[in-house]
């Protein structure tokens, strides 16, 4: 099974920078931001994010490293920062970092809604959350859950964006948003682009729950 993944993992198709940059398309990062890769696989995509924002910190979180090659990439200037932990339970303090991607992740989580809220804790105030993968609205959504079952992961599991959506928003997260890339086929991914809500103003109506509330009923 782990030659198998080995094997996988080094197929052109595993390395879904594409996947990043369509979805950094959608979203503001500023430029030295904290970025938190869950489930960085090989690390190709860390090192991409590092290379696209070269002032940002970019740490690249896997449960298990087992196909990480740190010379085989190219990352830039400031090279990711890889730490294996569960994504369940990220090692992390609250709020501490800009943005979260899950791409070609979310799939193989066994407890996907606990991901997105510990992605939630870790994110600041207005950070955002960028998720891709295999739209569960798409036909090729079953063969590749087989395979995946087969060879990759027991876990695997593909979700429509109406899953998506509801479970970001139990999370907590607001201001959620789709995107497609333009395709005649459907096209197999799909991306979500989620932020956390901005902290209120000190003195604004929302900050003083109490006066938020008289001004409702009003
Ligand atoms: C298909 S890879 C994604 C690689 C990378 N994001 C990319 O797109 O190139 C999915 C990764 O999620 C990791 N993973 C699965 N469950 C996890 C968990 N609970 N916590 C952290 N990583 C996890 C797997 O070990 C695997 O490396």
């Amino acid at each position: 099974m782990k030659a198998v993944r080995r094997l996988f993992a080094r197929l052109p198709i595993a390395r879904s920078s594409r996947a990043y940059a369509f979805g950094l398309q959608h979203l503001h990062v500023p430029p030295e931001a904290w970025v938190l890769d869950i489930g960085a696989g090989q690390g190709y995509g860390s090192a991409y994010l590092s290379r696209v924002l070269p002032q940002a910190t970019v740490v690249g979180l896997d449960i298990a490293f087992e196909c990480l090659r740190p010379e085989r990439l190219s990352p830039g200037p400031r090279p990711p920062h890889f730490v294996q932990g569960d994504a369940r339970a990220l090692p992390f303090r609250a709020e501490a970092f800009d943005l979260v991607t899950l791409v070609m992740t979310f799939h193989c989580l066994p407890q996907p809604r606990q991901v997105l809220s510990e992605a939630y804790r870790v994110l600041r105030p207005g950070g955002a959350l960028l998720l891709a993968d295999v739209d569960g609205r798409h036909w090729m959504r079953r063969p590749f859950e087989w395979v995946e079952r087969a060879f990759i992961s027991p876990h695997t599991r593909v979700y429509p964006p109406e899953t998506w959506r509801a479970w970001a928003r139990d999370a907590g997260f607001a201001r959620v948003a789709f995107y497609k890339r333009p395709s005649r086929r459907g096209g197999f991914l799909l991306w979500m682009v989620a932020h956390k809500a901005e902290a209120p103003e000190p003195g604004s109506p929302e900050a003083q729950p109490e006066r938020a509330k008289a001004l409702r009923s009003a």
